[in-house]
């Protein structure tokens, strides 16, 4: 089997009307874990948006391709099933289903009609990745993230992605809310993901994540693109000297107007 392979292309963006991507580009292969740094409003979710694609983001110039194919054809259903997974910065609640429902109608959607998951065989799985996360059984029978707090919702994303085990993982602020002890299962858990057939983005202001899972790659984004890519040692840097220091450094203006 051949290692799955992301790559983004001078992807460009729009959200009503207004250019917020511009020009990125990007390149994840399975077994590596990237992270995305910024300042707020520099366009991290809006890339994770259009990779998924969701319909207020259009691609106005650029290519995201999974394994050669272009993902950027697809509806959002046959990117998910193609291998694609976004764990959302504000996920949403969804009344009236239950988590254990939900992940299973999931998982089989992606598996395909004939190729279901066998009951038994699905319980013990959500037993054993509801155990690593530390998260108590009740909310496999609970709605899903209704009434739960911020940092239950951050780990029920890490859950569905341990459950749907996906080629490409994109974690949009999975830390944000996360208490010290959460955010070591959180972490636990995206590292009992790692293999060759997984590659993960963790977008991310904090440092401190990346102390519990070591990126290959850190990437900085300002003003619609990335302005430079090192190692863990470039999160560091950022946590030090905030993104002023890196703004002289690359002459990069505060200010850039937002084209139309
Ligand atoms: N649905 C939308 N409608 C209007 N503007 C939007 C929409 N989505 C994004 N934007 C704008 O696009 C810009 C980039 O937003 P985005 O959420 O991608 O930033 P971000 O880098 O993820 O920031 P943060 O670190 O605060 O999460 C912002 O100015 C935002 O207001
Ligand atoms: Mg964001």
């Amino acid at each position: 089997m051949t290692v799955p392979e992301l790559k983004i292309q001078d992807l460009h963006v729009s959200v009503e009307g207004k250019s917020i991507v511009k020009g990125f580009d990007l390149d994840i292969k399975g077994g590596e874990i990237h992270a995305l740094m910024g300042p707020n409003g520099t366009g991290k979710s809006t890339v994770a948006s259009a990779i998924m694609g969701h319909p207020k983001y259009e691609v106005t110039a650029g290519s995201v391709s999974l394994d050669g194919e272009n993902l950027l054809d697809m509806a959002v259903d046959e990117r998910a099933r193609a291998g694609m997974f976004l764990a959302m910065q504000y996920p949403s609640e969804v009344s009236g289903v239950t988590n254990a429902d939900f992940l299973r109608t999931a998982i089989n959607g992606r598996r395909g009609e004939g190729n279901e998951i066998p009951l038994m065989k699905f319980i013990k799985t959500l037993d054993k990745k509801m155990d690593l996360l530390e998260m108590d059984q009740a909310f496999a029978e609970r709605y899903v993230n209704e009434g739960f707090s911020g940092g239950e919702k951050k780990r029920n994303e890490i859950l569905q992605l341990m459950m749907l085990e996906p080629k490409f993982a994109i974690l949009d602020e999975i830390d944000s809310g996360l208490d010290i002890d959460a955010l070591k299962w959180v972490a636990k858990g995206v590292n009992s993901m790692r293999s060759e057939n997984f590659g993960c983005l963790i977008i991310t202001h904090y440092q401190r994540l990346l102390n519990y899972i070591k990126p290959d790659k850190v990437h900085v984004m300002m003003n619609g693109h990335i302005v430079k890519t090192g190692g863990p040692e470039l999160a560091l840097r950022l946590e030090e000297e905030g993104y002023d220091g890196m703004k002289a450094e690359l002459g990069i203006k505060d200010d850039e107007p937002v084209e139309a």
